[in-house]
């Protein structure tokens, strides 16, 4: 049998929407027409997902910006909570979802990897033993004792890709983020993905790059406005985004 790692089972997600408030007085009295207008404003970011995933398995997620998955990852890393429906994950899910998340400006990149690290759930002796290969590999060289908010978004990428891919991980989650690497540094990280897939790393990469989902990963789906269209083989999934979807 299969070593099934990440199953969601009829997942839905709503998201709450802002509301352009109508006064105070307004809205007391039309407070039933208020509380019905309150409770509609809701945004259904994902429709009865479902899929299996198993260990060692790279799946990339494609579609249009707003299909929905930064929101898959998000539950995948338990950020987020599903509406309805459930998501199973087991093992330690490392993630880079978003530049800054987890890091703090005002700390050194050397502090922000130590911090970075323990909210991964490792020991501080764990984390100091990885920080020298973390720090070369991220090729800050001497940046890395300067306060993060001076670095440019590339160099947040560095170090946030440097920590997620050094440390020990059963899943990772990228999400865009090697968009703005340089292509020597893009090309360092491919590297190093290639070596977790044969460490049989789950790997789920979401991008906008096509030709990277396609040399990176043998699975991919297809998502369109929250729901899945396709998935199956890369090179035939992105084939059919390209002829649908642009
Ligand atoms: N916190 C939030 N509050 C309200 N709506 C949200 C929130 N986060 C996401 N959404 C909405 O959910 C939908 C899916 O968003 P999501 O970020 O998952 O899309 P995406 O596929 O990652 O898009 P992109 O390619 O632009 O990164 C979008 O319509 C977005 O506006
Ligand atoms: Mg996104």
């Amino acid at each position: 049998m299969k070593d099934v790692v990440i199953e969601f089972d009829n997942v839905v997600k709503y998201y709450s929407l802002y509301h352009s408030f109508i006064g105070i007085k307004n809205f007391l009295f039309n407070l039933p027409k208020a509380i019905k207008t309150f409770k509609k404003n809701k945004f259904c970011a994902l429709k009865n997902i479902s899929f299996k995933l198993n260990r060692g398995e790279t799946l990339a997620i494609i579609g249009q910006n707003g299909a929905g998955k930064s929101t898959i990852l998000g539950l995948i890393a338990k950020v987020l909570k599903p509406t309805s429906g459930r998501v199973l994950v087991r093992g330690r899910v490392v993630g880079l979802l978003e530049l800054s998340a987890g890091f703090h400006p005002d700390l050194t990149g050397y502090e922000n990897i130590i911090l970075n690290g323990i909210l991964l759930g490792m020991t501080k002796k764990e984390i100091l033993s990885k920080v020298n290969e973390i720090i070369e590999f991220s090729e800050l060289k001497e940046f890395i004792y300067q306060p993060i908010r001076t670095y440019s978004s590339g160099m947040l990428a560095r170090l946030g890709f440097s920590v997620a891919i050094n440390v020990p991980a059963d899943i990772l989650l990228v999400d865009e983020v090697l968009a703005v690497g340089d292509i020597n540094f893009q090309k360092k990280c491919y590297k190093k993905i290639e070596e977790l897939k044969n460490k049989d790393t789950t790997i789920i990469f979401v991008s906008h790059d096509l030709e990277a989902v396609v040399k990176i990963c043998s699975r991919c789906i297809l998502l369109h406005q929250g729901e899945i269209i396709k998935d199956g083989n890369t090179y035939e999934v992105v084939e059919y985004y390209k002829k649908n979807f642009s």
